[in-house]
């Protein structure tokens, strides 16, 4: 997860590119544009298919801020390898928050928590609008399946990350907590069964070349 270098807006793309290529197996950089780094991402999913993974961290529209990880494994992509991924991420980014905040460091606990819901928004689009679309059609379900518990829960998750930005914001640790817990009271189960039930079963009912399909669209979204 450890972000090792920051690569500023003004790196040409090639230069990005042996930057990426200069990193080991686990390590991070964050790459930071004023525009929508999208052309840049695709490149780098054309040129090295299984090398990088990447979640953004900001998202417009002065500044577009990305996370680019190099796999642990180049091996073929799946729904759960990239999701449960950036379920990981997302949980240090948040737990970086939540010490920052119980030591007062609220400039820096604000800064992560809108980083945080960046991300966790971000996420909970891709699942809503791509992958679980893509696992109704596959198995023949939509109201009363699977997804639609999942849906619901996004709605509980999503209030409970406003209130932590709002309380980082408002410096107040009691409201911190309380919206903490009632997040963690619905998260960890909720990613659970995704990662228990839902993206495997996704990923066993798709090919290798449908599944690489969908996980690249899941990426770049
Ligand atoms: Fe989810
Ligand atoms: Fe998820």
């Amino acid at each position: 997860m450890h972000i090792k270098e920051t690569l500023e807006p003004s790196l040409q793309d090639d230069a990005v590119l042996e930057k990426l290529l200069e990193l080991n197996e686990g390590d991070g950089l964050e790459l930071v544009r004023g525009d929508n780094p999208q052309p840049l991402l695709e490149r780098v999913l054309r040129e090295y298919p299984l090398r990088y993974d990447f979640a953004p961290l900001e998202h417009g529209p002065a500044r577009w801020r990305y996370h680019i990880h190099v796999r642990e494994e180049p091996v073929h992509r799946t729904v759960m390898r990239y999701l449960a991924w950036d379920h990981d991420r997302l949980d240090a980014i948040l737990t970086r928050a939540m010490d920052l905040a119980r030591s007062e460091q609220w400039e820096e606990a604000a800064a992560l928590a809108a980083e945080f819901r960046v991300g966790l928004f971000r996420h909970i689009e891709i699942e809503n609008e791509i992958l679980f679309k893509a696992f109704e059609e596959l198995t023949g379900s939509s109201e009363g399946g699977p997804t639609e518990v999942m849906r619901h829960e996004h709605v509980d998750i999503k209030e409970s990350v406003d209130g932590i930005l709002q309380a980082t914001v408002d410096h107040s640790l009691d409201e911190l907590e309380r919206h903490h817990a009632n997040l963690l009271g619905v998260l960890i189960e909720h990613n659970m069964k995704e990662e228990n039930i839902l993206y495997p079963l996704t990923d066993r009912q798709l090919d290798e070349f449908a599944r690489a399909r969908l996980v690249e669209d899941l990426l770049l979204h």
